[in-house]
């Protein structure tokens, strides 16, 4: 296998978020940070690097989440995909391409190898007993069913994952099932799957495996505890209405229908990685480009991601392009631990995290504003361990490195640039001892944080990194030239064309972890000829990460006038830091009195929708209508059946809010009904439209309340 060092062609894929939810710090510090700053790292080595991820939007994740909306899965994805991939531009992810598993081009990628392994007879084909819900009529797959892990006994298990004990279960596997969609007790019926047969895998991963000693000892334990137990079968179809459709000619080649069937999620997502390079490549104008990436042997492909996408990652990823044949297989899988928040385990549930939107948000008017978490996350990643984010701590490192440490640094050493030299790069003449050690320090920073990129040691690089604006202001310290100015001018001379290197050379090594502060401190040094970290090409001639060991300006340059820039960075006061801990404890505590199931949602205000026409409006007809009766619906938590008056007719409407009204608070209101909705069936009733409920930052409904006659129009 490649070693990284040797290989110039890189693909490198970040884990695609299921677009059902907002990104929060521990998505941040599992997978997409870390290969954020290796793909910069790489790009600035002057490595041709692609850089993919996109969202995940298809299997049960998604659908789950709109049926307890009572929302469409396209309406779920479309919601959360641009959100997420905006937030992942302004936090500075540098993707080449950031796709979505709802493509066409995803759909044909996905099915083409589904029936080039199916024709290849990789597959086994079981009928055999699974759960079904007879009340929703539905198979339950995955978690749609929930129960006593045999594991540990943790009793609310999924029927694919205990969260407690990270065991992988079949749905089959759970002590006292419940349907998570009816909370019903499913039966057994027969239905036919596609299986992996993964312990027929287990061999070749083996061998495949040994060959790489050189990955992370958190990957290569949980690999090796799989082998331990023995690698099963596992199902890659599913019987559920969202997915990537069976292809019908493959069915058709069994004898069975494909109708209803898609393929499982864990089986589409990875492929993903293919799609989007594809389309990246088609967006290039050089379609077939992306073999390049997948199927030349000189490809470094790296997959980083979280720790409970390991297995999938590491054995049944690889064993389906191992069957498949025509592709490269993993060269790495920096799975990173876990993040925990002040302490505790992150819990969306809880509303125990810190989303990026909302960080963004709040931290919108401090310089730098995605560099500051960008680089606090980068110094904590939970790389070999669980580790800790703290508020108070991301303050110290942004107060106390980036402003003290490297902000502090550039800007003493631009300041008496401007104030004794003219805004000029001074000579260096007959450099001291001071000086030459700091030369050679300098020299050695490249390769040495290089080596822990490299490794996936990216906690390692950062502080390497910063190890050198470190060392930097201990020699202004030491060779002091504000006395010297007076006392030895060559020596200020040299102090200050010294540390003007230094300053270049940190725009470039400092800018895979803060890249807007690099590109900032590049403007004010006047270096224009470097590569950069973005994705496209750099001018041949452009200076990259291995020549910032030598002096990168030239003696008599002249620095852009700017004598009385701001600092690179402002320091975060306390009461900012606590009203993000008070803003995480208020939250923790509201979800607390509040039912689990609308709990996830980020506690600030939706973004404005998409602009509609005046006619798109005039085809709503809504009504003022009076709520006479109000019920429970059996076997529905979330549901309350209303009988309503909306003049012409009384009305039967099913509503999402018994988790938080009781049907006393709903009858007598006056309330606004939409009177054109298509009439739905849920739980065997029929709904005959909707009645509007404002809902509140933090996902309490109150109703739309008019004194109009029964029937009036609203518009
Ligand atoms: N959506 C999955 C998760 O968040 C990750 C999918 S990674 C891929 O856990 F490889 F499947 F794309
Ligand atoms: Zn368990």
């Amino acid at each position: 296998m490649a070693d990284p060092s040797s290989s110039d062609r890189f693909l490198v894929t970040a884990a695609l978020p299921y677009a059902n939810g907002p990104i929060h710090i521990g998505h941040l510090a599992g997978a997409y940070l870390p290969a954020d700053l290796y793909v910069r790292y790489q790009r600035l080595t002057g490595r041709d690097v692609a850089f993919v991820c996109g969202s995940d939007e298809m299997g049960v994740a998604i659908l789950m989440r709109a049926l307890r909306e009572d929302r469409t899965p396209e309406d779920i994805i479309d919601t959360y995909h641009p959100q997420i991939r905006d937030n992942f531009e302004r936090f500075g992810m540098s993707f080449d391409h950031y796709g979505r598993t709802s493509s066409d081009t995803h759909t044909e990628t996905t099915q083409d190898f589904f029936r080039v392994l199916d024709g290849k007879d990789a597959f086994e084909l079981k009928t055999e007993e699974q759960l079904y819900d007879p009340e929703a009529e539905m198979f339950l797959a995955d978690r749609f069913v929930t129960g006593t892990c045999p594991v540990c006994g943790y009793e609310e298990a999924y029927g694919d994952q205990c969260e407690q004990c990270g065991s992988t279960l079949s749905p089959t596997e759970l002590e006292d099932p419940r349907s998570t969609l009816t909370d019903a007790t499913p039966e057994l019926r027969e239905t036919t799957h596609w299986y992996l047969p993964l312990e027929e895998m287990q061999p070749p991963l083996e061998d495949w495996i040994d060959t790489h000693p050189e990955w992370k000892n958190n990957v290569l334990g949980q690999i090796q505890s799989w082998f331990n137990d023995g690698l099963k079968s596992r199902a890659i179809t599913r019987d559920v209405p969202w997915g990537v459709p069976v292809p019908e000619e493959v069915a058709a080649r069994h004898g069975l229908e494909a109708e209803g069937k898609v393929i499982y999620v864990w089986f589409d997502a990875p492929i993903g990685y293919i799609s989007a390079t594809k389309e990246w490549a088609a967006q290039q104008g050089t379609p077939n480009a992306w073999t390049d990436y997948w199927q030349d042997e000189d490809t470094t492909l790296v997959h980083f991601i979280g720790k409970d996408n390991i297995i999938f990652h590491c054995l049944m990823f690889p064993s389906m392009l191992m069957e498949h044949g025509d592709y490269v297989l993993p060269d790495n899988v920096p799975a990173n631990e876990f993040l925990t928040l002040e302490g505790e385990k992150l819990s969306t549930s809880r509303g125990w995290a810190v989303w990026l939107h909302e960080y963004l948000d709040d931290f919108a008017d401090e310089r730098h504003t995605a560099d500051l978490l960008r680089y606090a996350l980068a110094a904590t990643l939970p790389e070999t361990a669980d580790a800790d984010f703290r508020w108070e701590e991301f303050q110290r490192r942004v107060n106390g490195e980036l402003a003290n440490v490297f902000g502090n640094f550039v800007h003493r050493t631009l300041t008496f640039a401007h104030r004794y030299f003219d805004g000029e790069v001074p000579p260096l003449q007959a450099p001291s001892a001071a000086d030459r050690a700091m030369l050679d320090a300098l020299q050695d920073a490249p390769a040495a944080v290089a080596a822990a990129y490299d490794d996936f040691r990216t906690r390692d690089a950062v502080s390497e990194t910063m190890g050198l604006a470190r060392r930097g202001n201990q020699y202004f310290n030491e060779t002091e030239p504000w006395h010297t100015h007076d006392t030895d001018p060559q020596a200020c001379a040299n102090t200050i064309h010294i540390s003007l290197q230094v300053c270049a050379s940190l725009a470039v090594l400092l800018e895979p972890v803060v890249p807007s502060a690099a590109a900032a401190l590049r403007t004010r040094l006047g270096l224009t000829d470097v590569r950069t970290s973005t994705p496209g090409p750099d001018p041949p001639s452009a200076a990259g990460w291995h020549d910032a060991g030598t002096p990168l300006l030239a003696a008599g340059a002249s620095l852009p006038a700017d004598p009385e820039a701001d600092p690179l960075f402002q320091k975060i006061d306390d009461d900012t830091i606590e009203a993000q801990i008070e803003k995480l404890r208020d939250r923790a505590a509201r979800h607390e009195s509040s039912s689990p199931d609308t709990t996830d949602m980020p506690d600030d205000l939706d973004a404005l929708s998409a602009p509609i026409s005046f006619d798109d409006f005039m085809a709503l007809d809504l009504r003022a209508g009076t709520i006479t009766a109000a019920e429970p619906v059996p076997d529905a938590d979330t549901l309350l059946c209303l009988q309503v008056d909306i003049g012409l007719e009384e009305r039967q409407i099913l509503a999402g809010v018994a988790e938080q009204m009781a049907p006393d608070d709903l009858v007598g209101l006056n309330i606004v009904v939409v009177a054109n909705m298509e009439p739905k069936e849920m739980f065997g009733l029929e709904s005959q439209g909707m009645v509007l409920m404002a809902e509140e930052p933090d996902g309490t409904f109150v109703p739309v309340t008019t004194d109009a006659e029964n029937g009036s129009v609203v518009r």
